[in-house]
């Protein structure tokens, strides 16, 4: 009988080789060119869930990607903790921004990870933190230690929306059946200060394209008499915050909830250092929605960014051109409350509005979810608290993030249970940047936290 401790400590390299396995498989769901990739890594993941004592793991079929369902049902009377992750990867690119290939992963120090952090793409998105619950696993059957019963869903399209997964949960209620739902996929605020995460942003993902003229033009010939696009859109883009960074859209603040003056007050306690933060984005000051703290701006305010925006001539050298297209893809980041889909009905009936007669406009609809926030008295979050308290000696704290995991409203709405979203990364971790790295400690500890949930929820239940 080993404590997990002492079951790391024995372990430790082959949880750090086993996972080097996993990130050396380009697992990106948005480019086709990888399909068999994303195939091959659900294989890999169907073999360690086997390997780490679920009873019975099967991969599931769907209109996209297939879903991997493993569970451990030890006795029906006993609560049953869902698990969630995804094993799907975004985009490495740009290619040249990393210092080492992002599917060769390398071990190397840095000052927040003095141990060293994995560098790799998915290293902590999220195939580092979905595996600390595969080990996890591994060491509560192989020692007899599992209080409860647990199953497993991972996907392979979290990182395109999810759409798999909406189809296949609410066809397969019965079999995820479960007391709570415990995901990995978010970070924490310093490895000395853990927190849980109890809200993500919904999130509305168009993509807008503005037609000028039929043609490209000679911009001599017929520029100052037509709408040229790109113009057109920028000013476009331009208008939709107003000077305070408000978003300017009628009706787009209409559901959003404001917080209470103690809430605030409470949200403000959280340890958080303006400089540096700004020194560590090289930025000489911060900048959003006048009235909010910084850390109001990124998780309880919604916002809109322009992610990607193109047309004309973009290659070497100068060339005269009035183009006849523009495009710019848009996120919406949301907050509770909000509705994606109304929310995406108001950007595109006024981005039509706006639009000067002489373009042509069109808004296409992505993707997109709705937040989530979560209790602090509920027993899957005492249970998460007094995991982080056992294995970090300090008790964590609770912190909205400004990301999103659309899919966790849905699993509230169709398996009526709360989630509880116990991060082990860093905001530096770079999730979806060049040299995405999750450090060697916070995987450990995850590993050591995940066991002291599953026993204390089975205790609280
Ligand atoms: N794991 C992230 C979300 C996240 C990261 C939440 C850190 C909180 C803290 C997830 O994989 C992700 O990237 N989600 C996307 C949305 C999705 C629909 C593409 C996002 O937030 O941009
Ligand atoms: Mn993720
Ligand atoms: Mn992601």
């Amino acid at each position: 009988m080993h404590t997990i401790k002492e079951y790391i400590e024995k372990n430790k390299q082959r949880f750090i080789d086993e996972l080097i396995e996993l990130l050396k498989i380009p697992s990106i769901s948005a480019d086709t060119a990888f399909s068999q990739d994303v195939l091959n890594t659900a294989d890999l993941i169907i073999k360690s869930l086997k390997d780490a004592g679920c009873d019975h793991v099967e991969l599931c079929e769907t209109p996209g990607y297939p879903i991997i369902y493993g569970e451990k049902i030890i006795d029906p009377k006993l609560p049953t903790v869902l698990i969630y992750g995804h094993y799907d990867v975004q985009p490495a690119d740009p290619l040249d921004l990393w210092d080492s290939p992002p599917f060769e992963p390398v071990i190397k120090k840095t000052d927040l990870h003095p141990d060293g952090a994995i560098f790799a793409r998915g290293a902590c998105d999220d195939k580092g933190q979905m595996y600390m619950h595969v080990k996890a696993l591994e060491y509560m059957t192989s020692e007899g230690k599992l209080p409860c019963n647990v199953k497993f869903m991972i996907e392979g399209e979290e990182e395109v929306g999810s759409e798999s997964l909406a189809w296949f949960v609410p066809r397969n209620v019965e079999k995820l059946a479960n007391d709570v739902i415990l995901i990995s996929d978010t970070g924490m605020i310093a490895n000395n200060i853990p927190s849980i995460t109890t809200g993500l942003r919904g999130l509305s993902y168009v993509e807008v394209e503005v037609t000028g003229p039929n043609r490209d033009l000679h911009s001599g010939l017929y520029g100052g008499a037509v709408a040229n696009p790109i113009n057109i859109l920028s000013k476009m883009i331009a208008s939709l915050h107003d000077e305070n960074n408000h978003i300017t859209i009628p009706g787009f603040y209409d559901k959003v909830e404001e917080l209470s003056k103690e809430e605030r007050d409470e949200m403000a306690k959280a340890p958080f250092s303006l400089e540096a933060y700004k020194n560590a984005l090289d930025i000489d000051d911060v900048y959003g929605e006048k009235g909010y703290t910084t850390n109001e701006r990124n998780s309880i305010r919604p916002t809109l960014d322009v992610n990607g925006i193109w047309g004309g001539y973009t290659g070497e050298g100068a060339k005269t051109v009035i183009a006849s297209k523009a495009y710019a893809k848009i996120s919406m980041r949301l907050v509770p409350n909000q509705n994606w889909e109304e929310i995406t009905a108001l950007f595109k009936s006024h981005f039509e509005k706006i639009a000067p007669k002489s373009v042509k406009v069109n808004v296409t609809p992505h993707h997109g979810g709705q937040g989530y926030v979560t209790p602090i008295d509920s027993k899957g979050y005492q249970a998460a608290s007094k995991a982080y308290k056992e294995t970090f000696d300090v008790t964590p704290i609770p912190q909205r993030s400004g990301g999103s995991i659309p899919i966790v409203a849905l699993f509230e709405k169709e398996l009526k249970s709360k989630t509880i979203l116990m991060g082990f990364g860093l905001n530096s971790d770079a999730i979806h940047s060049p040299n995405e790295h999750f450090g060697i400690w916070n995987y450990l500890k995850g590993i050591e936290t995940i066991p002291y949930f599953y026993t204390y929820f089975t205790e609280l239940h």
